[in-house]
């Protein structure tokens, strides 16, 4: 069970933060109403949720999942490769103080972002990507094994980050774009792979019991209630002009 969740408001800054995405111009006020939702849907899942404050320097600081991985044994504060994003992990080290006894930290010449690692009970899959490389992963996989814990790679190639493609919706079923639905790594899982080219609704939340999606995507959400999922859709489409899906803007705990 998660009990807390971690989100961070964001800024006006938003706006100028990093896309490949191409879907236009980002409405400030539209994205506050829907982190507004977003807070509600965690809330409805019986989670704590503690908001940060929203910081302008940071551009891309709302998608907080990036900057830590929490486990049940210990925090690890990750090392963003995005230059930009890199001094957004201070802030969310502090908070998570308060929580964590052991915090581990990814070093240089490391990269690793959150939204690339996918935790299937105690075990993380890595996305080796843009983002997260070989030397943060493997710094990764050693700080795991000291509290008790696994982890392994997988390539990227398509997507920003791993969960941008493929999300754990049960303990025994992940729901991913074609380029994960045959992947090796994912031999042993029932996949489900996204209905009608429905790409972007791949990366859901399993919180407690029910799985949060992206609204608008009708075929996927069809397969997850088929699957007997409990589904809460959010509207997150000013977030997704910066590349960001639903688990980008949360860490839980
Ligand atoms: N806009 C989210 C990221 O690129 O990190």
């Amino acid at each position: 069970m998660f009990t807390k969740a971690i989100v961070r408001t964001p800024g006006r800054s938003m706006v100028f933060g990093l896309t490949n995405a191409n879907l236009g111009t980002v409405d400030y006020e539209k994205a506050l109403l829907q982190h507004r939702q977003y807070i509600a849907a965690l809330k409805s899942c019986e989670l704590e949720v503690l908001v940060l404050e929203a910081d302008e320097t940071y551009p891309d600081s709302t998608f907080v999942e990036d900057v830590a991985l929490l486990t049940t044994r210990c925090a690890i504060i990750t090392r963003p490769a995005a230059p930009s994003r890199r001094g957004e992990t201070s802030r969310v080290q502090s908070l998570l103080e308060r929580f964590y006894t052991c915090i581990e930290k990814i070093t240089s010449p490391g990269t690793l972002d959150g939204g690339d690692v996918m935790q299937v009970c105690e075990h993380f899959y890595i996305g080796i990507s843009a983002r997260t490389n070989l030397a943060g992963a493997n710094q990764l996989i050693t700080i795991l094994g000291r509290y008790g814990m696994t982890g392994s790679t997988v390539p990227v190639t398509e997507c920003l980050h791993l969960k941008t493609g493929v999300t754990c919706v049960s303990e025994k079923t992940l729901l991913a774009t074609d380029e994960y639905a045959l992947r090796p790594e994912f031999a042993a899982f029932k996949v489900l792979p996204v209905a009608g080219g429905e790409n972007g609704a791949a990366n859901c939340i399993r919180i407690n019991g029910k799985v949060l999606m992206p609204a608008g995507f009708p075929q996927v959400r069809q397969q997850l209630i088929d699957e007997g999922a409990q589904v809460i859709e959010i509207d997150i489409s000013e977030y997704a002009k910066l590349d960001g899906g639903l688990t980008c803007l949360s860490l839980r705990f």
